[in-house]
């Protein structure tokens, strides 16, 4: 049950433990909201692009996903999402691959006019200004669930730990579902050490947003068009007169620099790049030099 963590986010976050469920990584959780709180031929909500596990899962279990595509700033449309009438929506905030912030009463107006669940996932919110979060309003809204993850800004990926928080009905009907011993107890004690030092997190943090801005702005001084990113990646074209983002992205992977490429409609012009250290990021740029 991951009691003593949960205990822990309890008094991090200022949320009793009983609104609180750990999963293996945020994807779990993903999983389990599917499998408990959606019906077969339901409906979820998804703006395009995102995340692609919502629509993965979705189809796995029979749930139909109807896409909603973002604007041409690709600001997501919470009132397009609402009139889907769906079952559900999943938004993640910041986005992904995008990195581009949803103000809180933003989606506080969707929650006020949409009866359906509202699902925020907050992977990437440390990087974020912390005012666009929803999860205080998980005491006002009870069909609001609140996704995060140890995965990004305390670099826990490998360890696989998440948490939802949300109504204490959604949460016990998760947790009746959940594979019994899914979190094991390294992660959890990994995920207890780091809450243990913040410092350390929001040092880091600040790192890498000062890296990202740095490499954004060079990014921009070789023509490069940047979205305007709050999280620890950006997305970014490569000016339209010289090598296409799928062959920088082929280059990149022969010198063992991994970025990603998605051949999809409104990114296949575009690399989402992570940002590492500040080496990491100067040998990025020198890579992008030598392939011209
Ligand atoms: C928006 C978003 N949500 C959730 C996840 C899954 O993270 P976890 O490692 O917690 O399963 C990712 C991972 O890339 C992500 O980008």
């Amino acid at each position: 049950m991951c009691d003593k963590l949960r205990r822990k986010l309890s008094a991090v976050h200022g949320i009793p433990a009983s609104r609180i469920i750990c999963g293996n990584g945020s994807s779990e959780l993903i999983t389990l909201l599917y499998k408990t709180l959606l019906r077969e031929g339901d409906a979820v909500a998804i703006p395009d692009p995102t995340f692609g596990l919502y629509e993965t899962v979705a189809r796995t279990f029979g749930v139909e996903p109807v896409v909603v595509p973002t604007d041409d700033e690709y600001r997501i449309d919470t009132r397009r999402l609402a009139e889907t009438n769906a079952a559900a929506i999943i938004i993640a905030n910041p986005n992904a691959p995008t990195g581009i912030p949803l103000q809180a009463p933003e989606i506080e107006r969707l929650l006020q006019t949409y009866n359906g669940l509202v699902v925020v996932d907050e992977a990437y919110i440390d990087f974020a200004p912390e005012s666009i979060s929803v999860m205080n309003l998980i005491e006002t809204y009870e069909h609001l669930i609140v996704l995060r993850t140890f995965s990004k800004a305390y670099a826990l990926c490998g360890a696989r730990i998440g948490f939802a928080v949300a109504s204490e009905r959604l949460i016990r009907a998760m947790q009746k579902a959940r594979e019994t011993f899914s979190v094991g107890a390294v992660a959890q004690l990994a995920a207890e050490a780091s809450l243990a030092d913040m410092d350390y997190v929001k040092f880091t943090v600040s790192r890498i947003s000062q890296t990202r801005d740095r490499f954004a702005a060079e990014l921009t001084r070789r023509g490069w068009r940047v979205i305007p990113s709050v999280t620890n990646f950006v997305l970014a074209a490569p000016p339209s007169d010289g090598v296409s983002a799928k062959e920088l992205y082929a280059r990149l992977l022969q010198e063992h620099i991994y970025v990603r490429y998605f051949d999809l409609p409104r990114l296949s012009d575009k690399l989402r790049i992570s940002i590492g250290t500040d080496e990491d990021m100067d040998a990025l740029l020198a890579a992008l030099t030598r392939i011209g």
